[in-house]
């Protein structure tokens, strides 16, 4: 029986909600199938360990990770603290030294979900969007001076490397050509940016030579939210930068039919360190303890997680029950469903029994 150690960081809002459910289905779901065993250990990260103790992880907290095989984290984020310090004492303060250079964002259209976008049917959308996750316009770098003058200036660099650039493109190509479609859309903005954006242009054009089976576009990062919005069908790989895969994976989720279904994939492809897996969403006070926010995103993000381990058919099995699930109905509200996030995971966990014949 393989075994594997997964870090559970539920941290805030809605993510101690949509994890557990998830390491429910997962759990029995390992029960069902015997073919794999996980132990999941729960890290009290988050703004609650931060109120009490000034942290919002240990300072060896990447080392603790680091014991681990994979992560699943839920979401960071609390009305009372301000965002920026929240997210750069954990989230962030994980992705970037982590060297979780990959960030892998798929969306497609779920049975019986439907996109906002007239006329689009199920398999319309099938895009998987590749995150430049490691530095760009989320280096952290800038600052500022004479703070509260008429004359106060604030920097906030971007910095892309020529290595972080081909990396995040060999992979983008290698998710392109494994895809029936073997399409790869590279989006920057070098009409405006004339220096980074220049860099990513040529950079792709270069690593392009080596993919000859692959068909690759280029397209501007605003004419490309026009794009998935009036020919969605034209789109399948797309890699971008850090800020601009951020604001194009929620545009996405959107028009898949929810935030609520995207799942996201922090991945250190040279594999030296644990990945670590999370629903596309924030920590989204609105509907915190409320009992609804949809668990599909986090499910998602279980079989992601699956798959990275090499656990193929189990990660398949459970986007199978997902949208088993969905095509029943039995949906969150933000899916126009009655369902709790109890009943949607206990059906996800059900159709997994039905679906390897289990008693
Ligand atoms: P959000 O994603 O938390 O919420 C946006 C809207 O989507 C809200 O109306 C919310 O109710 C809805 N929504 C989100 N997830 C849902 C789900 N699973 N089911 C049903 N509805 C869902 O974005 P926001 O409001 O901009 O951010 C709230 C906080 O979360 C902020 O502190 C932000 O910085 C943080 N944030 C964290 C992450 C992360 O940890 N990965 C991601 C995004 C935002
Ligand atoms: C995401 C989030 C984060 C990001 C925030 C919360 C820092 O929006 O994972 O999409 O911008 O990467
Ligand atoms: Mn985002």
């Amino acid at each position: 029986m393989r075994k594997y150690k997964i870090a559970s960081i539920p941290a805030d809002g809605i993510g101690p909600e949509v994890v557990n459910a998830t390491i429910d289905v997962l759990k029995s779901m390992q029960q069902i199938l015997k073919t794999f065993e996980m132990e999941f250990t729960e890290l009290d990260w988050g703004t609650e360990r931060y109120k009490k103790t000034g942290e919002y992880m240990p300072k060896d907290g990447l080392d603790i990770l680091r014991k681990f095989d994979a992560g699943l984290f839920g979401a960071v984020g609390a009305p009372d603290v301000p965002d920026h310090i929240s997210l750069w004492n954990l989230l962030l303060a994980i992705r970037g030294p982590m060297q979780l250079y990959a960030n892998v964002r798929p969306v497609k259209s779920l049975p019986n979900v439907p996109s906002p976008l007239r006329g689009v049917k199920e398999g319309d959308i099938d895009w998987v969007l590749v995150r430049e996750n490691s530095e760009g316009e989320y280096c952290g770098q800038g600052g500022r001076t004479h703070r509260g003058q008429p004359w106060e200036a604030a920097t906030e660099l971007s910095i892309f490397t020529r290595v972080g650039i081909e990396r995040i493109m060999r992979f983008a190509f290698d998710v392109a050509r494994s895809r029936p479609r073997k399409l790869l859309t590279v989006v920057t903005k070098s009409n405006a940016m004339r220096n980074g954006m220049v860099l990513w242009d040529e950079v792709a054009a270069e690593v392009a030579r080596d993919y000859p089976d692959v068909t690759c576009d280029k397209m501007l990062v605003d004419a490309m939210t026009v794009r998935m919005v009036v020919n969605p069908k034209s789109l399948d790989t797309i890699v971008g930068t850090n800020l601009h895969m951020d604001i194009m994976s929620d545009l996405a989720a959107a028009l898949g039919g929810s935030i609520g279904i995207a799942a996201s994939s922090n991945l250190d492809p040279t594999r030296k360190n644990p990945s670590l897996f999370e629903p596309v969403h924030g920590s989204a006070f609105d509907i915190t303890g409320k009992g609804i926010a949809n668990p599909v995103a986090t499910l998602w993000c279980a079989s992601e997680m699956l798959n990275w381990l090499g656990e193929k058919e189990a990660a398949q099995t459970l986007l199978r029950a997902v949208e088993e699930t969905c095509s029943k109905g039995i949906c969150t509200p933000d899916l126009g469903g009655k369902s709790s996030t109890k009943q949607v995971a206990g059906a996800v966990a059900s159709h997994i029994k039905d679906l390897t014949g289990a008693a």
